[in-house]
């Protein structure tokens, strides 16, 4: 396992080019599943591990799959006989439960493993089965998979929001099994995220009709059993840009610019981050595709809340907390989206921050000065905030398990260093004869 050796202090500055979006083309991969013809996507952020990892399922599925070095990956389905998504695969990946409602609309039956993915609290899968039920599914839980079966699959009207509001990958799931089946499905309740629309998009690429995407009633038409020349034909799409990427990326400018300019993102889609910013101190620059921000040594403490999109998003709770340290007094976060996802509050500790947490609130004391540390990453975005810590922290941060960070950033360690970031890639054998040497 790598580690990321960070000398903390320099300055960040110049331009960093962001990648397509990690949860973006997640789903839209599994989607492949649905179509006859080659799915032709560009923009992949193809050096992500659930990537590759997705692709990987994908093969047992009966998809072959050619990536390119520039990011674009081809896919076809050739073997439609599996439909079985199995344990040792799905277990490492939240995203691989949307192969269920492909599966089920194009080959009637989807055995998929309950799904695991980054260890953020809780992480039902209720509101899924939920919308392909009411599509029409039986589904039951058995030795750990999720067994659906439908010979015909019909559109219906399904409620998909639950107590923590609605769910992104359910919407996702819920909209690809909509495909085949007979008539129409109104998804109600359902989740607004720009990669909502992005799985949309692809549908409609596929030609498929898709109303109402970006709000909380989507509309899709149903083709009916996709089977010989009822099939999907052969499309192309591009993934857009990653907008969590983005504001991690402006984060880490606030926090240790300089001044840097994220490159090739939508800034629309960071309106709740940009909003946080101006109120805390943080100057940014919005251009058509670039945002542009200077970095502050203080700001002014807030209390904010992680909620459903178009509000601050959970994904960029840990980095958030990060550049809150640096208040001048005390900031309340409370993430509303998954209340026990604050992993990084004890490691931030390390580092010498002042923050700890009751119940679903995270409180921090800004000023507290931060010096390096040996610390451990635990999950992606709490990965993120501790990297972030160590741009600033005084000496030398060690930030282990960083394959956490692999899922879902491609190539920080250089994209940082183009900024001027002092941040190398280590085997883990090398820091542990390092701390041998500490010992002696
Ligand atoms: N929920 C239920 N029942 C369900 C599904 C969700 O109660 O059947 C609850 C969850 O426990 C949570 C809330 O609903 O409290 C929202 O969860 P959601 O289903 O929207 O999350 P997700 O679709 O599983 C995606 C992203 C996450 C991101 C969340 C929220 C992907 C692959 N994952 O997860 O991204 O945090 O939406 O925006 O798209 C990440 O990239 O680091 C990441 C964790």
């Amino acid at each position: 396992m790598d580690i990321f050796r960070i000398h903390g202090g320099n300055r960040l500055n110049g331009s960093v080019k962001v990648s397509g979006s990690k949860n973006g083309a997640l789903p839209i991969l599994f989607a492949s599943l649905l179509c006859d013809g080659e799915v032709t996507l560009q923009n992949v952020p193809i050096a992500l591990r659930d990537i590759g990892m997705s692709l990987r399922i994908l093969e047992t599925l009966g998809v072959e799959s050619e990536v390119a070095e520039d990011g674009s990956v081809s896919l076809q389905v050739t073997d439609s006989g599996n439909t079985r998504a199995d344990y040792k695969q799905v277990s490492q990946m939240r995203a691989s439960i949307c192969s269920l409602g492909p599966l089920l609309a194009r080959r009637g039956e989807a055995i998929v493993s309950l799904p695991g993915g980054c260890n953020i609290g809780d992480r039902p899968i209720d509101l899924h089965i939920h919308g392909m039920e009411a599509l029409g599914a039986k589904v039951t839980i058995e030795n750990g998979y999720v067994m659906a079966r439908a010979s015909h699959l019909r559109g219906s009207t399904v409620y998909l929001s639950g107590p923590m509001g609605p769910t992104v990958l359910g919407t996702q799931n819920v909209m690809m099994a909509a495909v085949g089946a007979d008539g129409d499905t109104v998804i109600e309740g359902a989740a607004c995220e720009p990669e909502v629309r992005a799985t949309a998009g692809f549908l409609r690429a596929m030609g498929v009709k898709v109303e109402g995407d970006g709000t909380h009633e989507i509309h899709i038409e149903g083709q009916g059993r996709l089977e010989g020349a009822g099939c999907l034909g052969a499309t192309s799409f591009d993934v857009p840009p990653d907008r969590i990427e983005t504001g991690t990326y402006v984060l880490a400018g606030a926090i240790a610019g300089g001044e840097v300019t994220v490159e090739g993102c939508i800034p629309s889609e960071n309106s709740a981050l940009l909003n946080l910013l101006e109120r805390i101190g943080v100057s940014v620059e919005v251009g058509e595709k670039t945002l542009t921000v200077r970095g502050v040594d203080t700001v002014t403490p807030v209390d904010v809340s992680m909620l459903p999109y178009p509000a601050f998003p959970t994904d960029l709770q840990g980095p958030l907390m990060a550049l809150l340290c640096r208040g001048t007094g005390v900031s309340l976060i409370t993430d509303k989206v998954f209340p026990d996802r604050f992993n990084h509050l004890s490691e931030l500790r390390r580092f010498g921050a002042k923050v700890r947490k009751e119940g679903p609130i995270a409180i921090i004391e800004g000023g507290a000065p931060l010096s390096g540390a040996k610390v451990m990453a635990s999950d992606l975005r709490a990965s993120a905030c501790l990297v972030l810590a160590g741009l600033v922290a005084d000496g030398i941060t060690d930030v282990n398990r960083i394959y956490h960070l692999d899922r879902g950033y491609e190539r920080m360690e250089e994209k940082l260093r183009g900024l001027g970031a002092e941040v190398e890639r280590l085997p883990e054998q090398v820091v542990e004869q390092d701390l041998d040497l500490e010992l002696v």
